[in-house]
């Protein structure tokens, strides 16, 4: 692990690639870059817009809306540990974190730049360019680097550390008898590990729980990627740490409270043609509810709070 990096209990080590190895340097300009609006074509809207601090870096309404004040049609999702992550975004389309940048930079209902007007702009604020010589050794400022650094903070949003992860290590007292009973649904009866497993709570994978399918036009979700009829309707199975953070939920932002989502999955999810096979109907009583909903508030851990936004930006 690098120094002056401290990950959560219940996480692996972050998987720096290979041609973006972290650095506090590196780190800190990039949180600068995430949280500059002047990275936008109207000067407001930057990343920490939709991706809100305090909401576990999540949207606190269900769609954003970006420098021309359209609404976006999925829900800006949370941050949290995508370092672990196989694939960015609702739909897996983009690979990297890195790649990934380039479509809120550049999309018209989004930050409305393009990546030349991105560097040209950073390029004209002096102030950047000794961050980027620590950084990257020299102080030339270029696309790649933008997303290189902006990629670098976004590994180090972590969340671990919760009464679950401290339960797992032995602590057997970290969870309550109720949080233990929720927990037991939540990997038998439930099937929720299914697909919510490993240290993030998510297979990486892609599901239909039919959620939106009763829209006029319905959003394919990963079958735009990948064109297979069998993927129609089909979201990234989303982490469920820090639920308690960021309501409302789901890929369109649809469900705002966690009794609603239980409530779907109890009547197996919404039916439609492509509708999930794992997901079966089942008897859900106040209690299990009860205990279910004190389950998933013990993943509410911590790192992502000590990221304070910074209060002066380089000129
Ligand atoms: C106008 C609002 C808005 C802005 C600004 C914005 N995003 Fe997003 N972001 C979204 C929405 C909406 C999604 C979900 C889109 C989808 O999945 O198709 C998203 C998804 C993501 C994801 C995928 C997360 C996952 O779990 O797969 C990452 C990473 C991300 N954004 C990072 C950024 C970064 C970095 C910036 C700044 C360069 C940024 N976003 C700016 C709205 C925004
Ligand atoms: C077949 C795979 C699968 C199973 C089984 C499953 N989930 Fe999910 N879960 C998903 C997918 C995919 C989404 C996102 C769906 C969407 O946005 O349309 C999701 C979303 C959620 C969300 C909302 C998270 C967010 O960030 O918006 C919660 C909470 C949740 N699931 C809890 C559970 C619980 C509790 C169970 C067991 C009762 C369960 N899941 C079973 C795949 C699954």
């Amino acid at each position: 692990m690098p120094a002056g990096l401290s990950i959560p209990m219940g996480l692996p080590a972050i998987p720096w690639p290979e041609d973006n190895l972290y650095s506090p340097a590196r780190a800190e300009l990039g949180k600068l870059l995430f949280f500059d609006g002047r990275l936008s074509a109207n000067g407001v809207v930057s990343c920490a817009f939709c991706h809100e601090p305090a909401h576990a870096f999540s949207a606190s309404t269900p769609l954003s809306r970006g420098v021309n004040g359209k609404s976006r049609v999925r829900h800006a999702q949370t941050l949290l540990n995508r370092a672990w992550g196989n694939s960015q975004f609702w739909d897996g389309r983009a690979a990297t974190l890195e790649a990934q940048i380039a479509s809120p930079l550049t999309n018209p209902d989004e930050m409305g730049m393009t990546t030349d007007g991105v560097v040209q702009k950073i390029r004209s604020i002096k102030g950047y360019g000794p961050l980027f010589a620590a950084a990257f050794g020299d102080s030339a400022i270029t696309y790649d680097r933008i997303t290189k650094a902006i990629a670098t903070f976004e590994r180090t949003i972590v969340s671990g550390n919760s009464p679950y992860d401290r339960y797992l290590a032995g602590d057997k007292s970290a969870l309550t008898k109720q949080q233990k009973d929720g927990l037991d649904f939540f990997n038998k009866k439930g099937e929720c590990a299914e697909c919510h497993r490993g240290p993030n709570f998510s297979d990486e994978k892609f599901a239909n729980l039919g959620v939106g399918t009763d829209r006029v036009n319905p959003d394919l979700g990963r079958f735009v990627v990948t064109k297979k009829r069998s993927d129609i309707g089909k979201f990234k199975v989303p982490t469920l740490r820090d639920l308690a953070h960021r309501a409302p939920y789901m890929h369109d932002g649809s469900i705002k409270t966690l009794s609603e989502v239980l409530d779907l999955y109890a009547k197996g999810g919404l039916p439609n043609p492509h509708l999930d096979t794992r997901l079966v109907p089942f008897y859900l009583d106040e209690e299990t509810k009860r205990d279910l909903l004190a389950f998933l508030d013990s993943l509410s851990g911590e790192g992502w709070q000590n990221i304070t936004p910074p209060t002066v930006f380089p000129q």
